[in-house]
């Protein structure tokens, strides 16, 4: 039997198809993204992704976080499925191929086995989940974290952003609260093809990562109050400026990573800093910001996160200023399905691609699916030193080719396989 393959044109096509919905102009003649989790333009990214699926005969529920699976039957439609997913969120400033590579993937496989009339064993499922970016309502993954339990769906509805807006009422407003049960029934396993986000497979000459599993993930929410005055007049002695008391926090958590007391591998960043009033001859009264620490060690990470409360302390002691903190994210390092990756790297070879393992620095839905049933994820390279979260993020055609072919081959090696192994 020969060996199917997808038609890598179609789904560059619908990955740029998808593209144009919440598409912006970011200058230099570069095209960017922005589809923020249950804003109008995921709505309209949901509404065109479940259309392709009820396109390939895929019958779509909707769970009452939002989650969208469509699903194909199996010869034996009462086994569990092999689920295909990730998300179509994403951040502000994003390209076309974060999370929409491994949903419009999933499609394209299910669209290449329908060419074929090919039949599997078990029902495939092609999913989406809600807010995998966290960066509307501040906690990524929530949608795979409610279907699989972390989260609570309560406390889901109840997170809402920086305009006060709740998730119960955003998935309201685009018409995605399905009534579909939330707690996902173990699927038999889960496969996720996303892009790198980084730069290591296309600067190693690469067709594929094998991920081993994921980095532990820290986030706060930090409140920094101190006293509004005038720029010009008041004097520095009698300043509490949260402005400068960010700032410290933003330094000390970048000499953290440098320190060697963390090794070699502690990612820290102050994503947000946001004044108020914001203004030029304002001190600023209130500083909102955020920051995010990674590693790939459990308990490095924990160190590092005892410290930056300690930090806060200090820097607010030595400012005048009052700091609190709210986490609003925080995951395990998590390894993948040691089978799951044996299966990558036979489909990687059967093709003749080169491939290496890799940990994930990037947070994924596979994550929250992996205390669930056997998961795991295949990465393709990305072009300008791997840049994700920003317009210019790019894969090429035969990139997302080659990761959405071997998508197709661990689908198949799962799908039609009968009980336990
Ligand atoms: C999700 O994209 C994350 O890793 O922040
Ligand atoms: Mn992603
Ligand atoms: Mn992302």
């Amino acid at each position: 039997m020969s060996m199917l393959s997808v038609n890598g044109n179609r789904l560059y096509r619908s990955l740029a198809a998808l593209g144009e919905i919440g598409a912006y102009d970011a200058g230099d003649g570069v095209t960017g993204v922005s589809r923020l989790a249950l804003t109008a333009a995921d709505g309209e990214g949901r509404r065109h992704v479940v259309a392709k699926m009820r396109q390939a005969g895929l019958v779509v529920t909707v769970d009452r976080i939002g989650n969208v699976y469509g699903r194909r039957p199996g010869k034996d439609d009462s086994l569990a499925p092999v689920m295909l997913g990730s998300h179509i969120d994403s951040v502000a400033t994003a390209g076309r191929y974060d999370g929409c590579l491994g949903v419009l993937g999933g499609l394209e496989v299910v669209a290449t086995l329908n060419d074929a009339k090919r039949e599997t064993l078990r029902p495939i499922v092609v999913a989406f989940f809600t807010e995998e970016e966290g960066a509307r309502f501040g906690t990524d993954m929530l949608g795979s974290a409610v279907a699989t339990g972390r989260i609570p769906l309560e406390q889901a509805y109840g997170l809402r952003d920086r305009a006060g807006k709740s998730v119960k009422d955003e998935l309201d407003a685009i018409g995605f609260c399905g009534d579909e049960d939330e707690r996902l029934p173990p699927p038999h396993a889960y496969l996720e093809c996303h892009i790198e986000q980084g730069p290591m497979l296309r600067a190693a000459n690469l067709d594929i990562g094998v991920v081993t599993g994921v980095q532990a993930i820290c986030w706060h929410e930090l409140v920094i109050v101190g006293k509004s005055a005038h720029a010009g007049t008041t004097p520095m002695s009698l300043r509490a400026d949260p402005g400068v008391a960010a700032a410290r926090i933003n330094i000390a958590i970048r000499e953290m990573t440098s320190s060697g007391q963390y090794g070699e591998d502690l990612r820290a960043t102050m994503g947000v800093i946001s004044p108020h009033p914001g203004l030029v001859n304002v001190v600023p009264g209130r500083v909102v910001a955020s920051v995010d620490i990674r590693n790939p060690d459990d308990a490095i990470l924990a160190r590092a996160e005892a410290d930056v409360v300690l930090l806060y302390d200090r820097v607010a002691k030595a400012e005048k200023v009052t700091i609190t903190h709210r986490r609003t994210a925080r995951t395990h390092r998590v390894r993948f399905d040691e089978h799951v990756q044996a299966r990558v790297i036979a489909a990687a070879r059967a093709r003749g691609l080169s491939h290496e393992p890799i940990v994930s620095g990037a947070g994924h839905d596979a994550q929250e699916m992996a205390p669930h049933c056997p998961s795991g994820m295949v990465f393709v390279p990305g072009e300008n030193e791997g840049i994700s979260h920003n317009p210019r993020e790019h894969s090429t055609e035969a990139q997302c080719t080659n990761g959405v072919n071997v998508l197709l081959d661990v689908t198949l090696a799962f799908a039609d396989e009968s009980g336990l192994r």
